[in-house]
């Protein structure tokens, strides 16, 4: 599994809408890791172009200068979100620019390059041709409602009307190419009123990599940017690693979907390479119902939230709430809510109460004992059911997955009430059943801890601490590990709470 996310643009800092796609993107990657697949994750920056050009110059530093800091903004804040990317590509590193200039040789080499004069409008923002017909009224960008510019120079073009029946073809023969269903629908529309040539070259900039065959011209910083898929796995230098990592997965915002299901894939096929494996698409992340941007203000960093929710309270709330495809809605109360009842109660309780009972009852260590009551058959039952759900992440069913394996909290919640430990612990005659209920209760939680592991990472570790476990949570295969056992008879130590309620 080669997992990607975009590579965001560093005119802007980073923001919830950018922290959703690569923390589904980490989740996917841990559970595949977790599932015992060869597993690559990779994120980065897109350095290159007029828009970072300008605002460099708005800032009053150079373009490195700018770049360098706002890249080191998105590692930061992916430190901060237990981001486990394997490798972080910057489009200014020298393996880029290699990389990228033999791609284009490859393109060149497939006659679809020519040279040709470019006249029309582009909007900055965007790094975007626009046609007249689609903007809106006053010759506004439909995307950032801003005035799109005049361009008329000489630039080499890709002959990508010669892909559409290749990219029909392709799409036709794998039905989640482009997943979900309604963005493939869309995809195949679009291909059909047929696709025309487009520029991949710059001559009135100097802010991107040189065209290998004409060094007054550079790249057209689309279509470095999407090379980095490519260059950052060894395309153009390390051709054994480059082979073992393609295709790979792109999970992308509805936004760019268009460049990655249909020109990327095109420069692939012209460059004799494989395309992507999948492109999945997302919604936007409104905030009060509008889409974040610098102009509106309305954008939300990801660490004035994890100042109160913690990392793994963010994790689990874009997870749990927002389904991948549509359009999702953040709420402050909404994220309060979900985790005081999830989190709070549900996860955080349980522990609480089955490690208080454990050091009461027993003095922290429970023989190595199983049940097999009902009551006993409906914990496993729930826990085999919430294995079985945890595989919906690699189909992008987040809320669905984690309400599966939040049952096994419900179930194991119910068990302790069904059992009234606290009843048991009166009578002498009832120990061996006492300590059955502990053992059911502390391998739940056991289980529970490897099941989490994708979506809280941190948490997952600290519950398989409190647990006096050795290892990891994250052992792979989870289909063997979190299969429910007895637990061992050793020391549980316990600890803090895992989360404390927030009031309102
Ligand atoms: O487009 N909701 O970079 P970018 C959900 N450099 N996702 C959002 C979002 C929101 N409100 N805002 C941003 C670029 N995103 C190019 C990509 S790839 C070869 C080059 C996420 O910084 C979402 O994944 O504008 C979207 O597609 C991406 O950030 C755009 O990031
Ligand atoms: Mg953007």
């Amino acid at each position: 599994m080669y997992i990607t996310t975009p590579i965001y643009y560093v005119n802007d800092s980073p923001h919830i809408g950018h922290a959703y796609t690569t923390v589904v993107g980490d989740a996917l990657a841990r559970y595949h890791r977790l599932a015992g697949h060869d597993t690559w994750y990779l994120t980065g920056t897109d350095e290159h172009g007029l828009k970072v050009a300008r605002a460099a110059t708005q800032a009053g530093v150079t373009p490195q200068e700018l770049v360098d800091t706002v890249s080191t903004q998105y590692r930061d804040v992916w430190d901060l979100l237990d981001i486990s990317n394997d490798d972080f590509i910057r489009t200014t590193e020298a393996r880029h620019r290699t990389g990228v200039q033999a791609f284009l040789e490859a393109l060149n080499a497939s006659g679809d390059v020519y040279l040709d004069r470019y006249e029309g409008l582009y909007c900055v923002s965007c790094e975007d041709y626009y046609k007249e017909e689609d903007l809106l009224e006053g010759g506004l960008c439909p995307i950032h409602k801003r005035a799109v510019e005049q361009y008329s120079e000489e630039n080499y073009f890709f002959r990508l009307s010669a892909y559409g029946d290749a990219l029909l073809a392709h799409i036709e023969a794998n039905p989640d190419f482009v997943y979900p269903r309604t963005r493939r629908n869309e995809v195949v529309g679009f291909i059909k009123q047929g696709l025309e040539d487009f520029s991949i070259s710059r001559s009135a900039l100097d802010w991107g990599i040189p065209i290998p065959w004409d060094d007054r011209q550079v790249t057209y910083v689309w279509v470095e940017a999407l090379m980095n898929y490519v260059t950052a796995i060894g395309y153009g230098h390390d051709d054994a690693a480059f082979d073992s990592r393609w295709p790979a997965v792109h999970l992308v915002g509805k936004d760019i979907l268009r460049f990655h299901a249909v020109i990327w894939p095109a420069m692939l096929m012209a460059a004799g390479l494989e395309p992507p494996r999948q492109i999945a698409a997302h919604g936007w992340l409104l905030v009060g119902g509008a889409k974040m941007s610098k102009t509106a203000l309305n954008q939300i960093a990801p660490a004035e939230l994890v100042e109160t929710f913690g990392v793994d309270g963010y994790r689990y709330h874009f997870l749990r709430d927002v389904s991948f495809g549509p359009d999702g809605n953040f709420s402050w109360e909404g994220m309060v809510d979900r985790y005081n009842a999830d989190l709070a109660n549900d996860l955080g309780n349980l522990a609480n109460r089955v490690f208080s009972m454990v050091g009461r009852y027993r003095s922290g260590s429970v023989p190595a004992v199983q049940g097999s009551t009902e009551s006993d058959e409906r914990l496993r039952a729930a826990a085999a059911g919430a294995l079985e759900a945890l595989g919906g992440l690699a189909r992008y069913d987040f809320p669905e997955s984690l309400l599966g394996v939040w049952r096994l909290f419900g179930a194991a919640n119910a068990y302790v009430e069904d059992n009234a430990p606290w009843a048991l612990a009166k009578n002498p005659d009832d120990a061996g059943r006492l300590d059955e209920v502990l053992n059911a209760l502390l391998e739940a939680l056991r289980v529970g801890a490897i099941l989490i592991s994708p979506v809280m990472p941190a948490i997952a570790h600290r519950l398989w601490e409190q647990l006096g476990l050795p290892g990891r949570a994250d052992t792979a295969p989870y289909t063997e590990t979190a299969a429910f056992d007895v637990f061992p008879a050793q020391t549980v130590p316990g600890g803090d709470p895992l989360f404390p309620r927030i009031d309102t």
